[in-house]
């Protein structure tokens, strides 16, 4: 029997290693293959790679993270102009961290919960009150969007419109307020709204957006986050995605539609050209250990995985500040 049994972990051993060594493992969320071809191709404007936050997850685990429906309404949504803003001034790079130092919140991490519509929204909605008032202020709660807000589905995903109506109606309250805890995929109940308090000492106090509104042109886009700080877009994940280590993403032309994981929702803090190639300056909620210390650029203008086409921001209320 032992004999056997060792045999067997034997060859299973042997079959794991030579899957790997073959580059075959597509149920991956990073997949081998797709990181040599984009490495190797000479036009590739990006770096590819393996990462800690993907090394454990198949692509199905990866999947579920995309939590960003991309085919909502946004019809009736107010669209934001900044005509007064001469094309002319817009600069050629623009990066919220240098503009505005120590006022952008660090990177974070949404582990395994498509809770990626409620980070974009409230780190820019914190970074756009740190900004207004020109001091620091506190990271915001994704958890009371992703337990709170009834209109959305926790870790199985919101739409960005929604996290903006949320933010203008309900506001949100802070970290220390109310923890994030639904990063293992469980969504806990509201506790503020159940027991009219945070779930810590810490004073109640919900941080609002006195508007929300979409931005539908690159220059418009590029204005908002110039005067007012970040703003949140969702865009299409393909598989090659989960493999960025540096450089200026572009769909992989293996790309194909098998290989589209969802939308996801990220924070746009600036954009630069790199290589002649423009680029938008992203903050991921995938931890500071993804892509470029947590952040990833992608090709700007030409509405790369949809990136230009839903995009929300909104104005701090000053008025409820503590
Ligand atoms: C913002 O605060 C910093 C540091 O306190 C100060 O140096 C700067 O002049 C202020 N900027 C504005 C626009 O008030």
């Amino acid at each position: 029997m032992k004999v056997v049994a060792a045999a067997c972990l034997v060859c299973l051993l042997g079959l794991a290693s030579a899957a790997r060594d073959l580059g075959t493992r597509p149920n991956m969320a990073v997949n081998p293959t797709h990181v040599k071809l984009v490495n190797e191709d000479l036009r590739s404007t990006w770096k590819a790679g393996e990462s800690a936050f993907f090394q454990d997850k198949t692509f199905e685990e990866a999947k579920a993270m995309m939590g960003t429906r991309l085919d909502g309404d946004h019809t009736s949504d107010p669209i934001m102009t900044f005509d007064h803003i001469d094309d002319g001034e817009i600069p050629t790079e623009f990066d919220a961290r240098t503009n505005w130092p120590g006022l952008i919140h660090p990177i974070r991490n949404q582990e395994r919960c498509g809770s990626c519509w409620a980070f974009g929204a409230v780190e820019s909605l914190a970074d756009r009150f740190a900004i207004a008032t020109n001091a620091t202020s506190p990271v915001l709660s994704p958890e009371d969007l992703v337990s709170c807000d009834e209109l959305s589905l926790g870790c199985s995903g919101g739409l960005v419109n929604l996290a903006w109506r949320y933010l203008e109606k309900e506001g949100a309250v802070t970290e220390k307020c109310f923890e994030y805890m639904a990063g293992d995929g469980h969504v806990p109940p509201c506790y503020i709204k159940i027991h009219g308090r945070c779930d810590s000492a810490e004073p109640l106090v919900k941080y609002k957006s006195k508007n929300y509104y979409r931005l539908s042109t690159v220059e418009d886009i590029q204005k908002a986050i110039m005067t007012g700080g970040p703003v949140e877009a969702g865009f299409l994940v393909h598989q090659s995605f989960f493999a960025y280590q540096s450089g200026v993403y572009s769909r992989a032309w293996w790309d194909f539609s098998d290989l589209v994981a969802g939308g996801h929702a990220i924070k746009i803090i600036g954009w630069g050209v790199e290589n002649k190639v423009p680029y938008w300056l992203i903050a991921n909620s995938w931890g500071p250990a993804w892509g470029l210390d947590g952040y990833f650029k992608i090709k700007r203008g030409v509405n790369e995985c949809f990136i230009e086409e839903t995009v929300y921001g909104g104005d701090p209320d000053l008025n409820h500040l503590a």
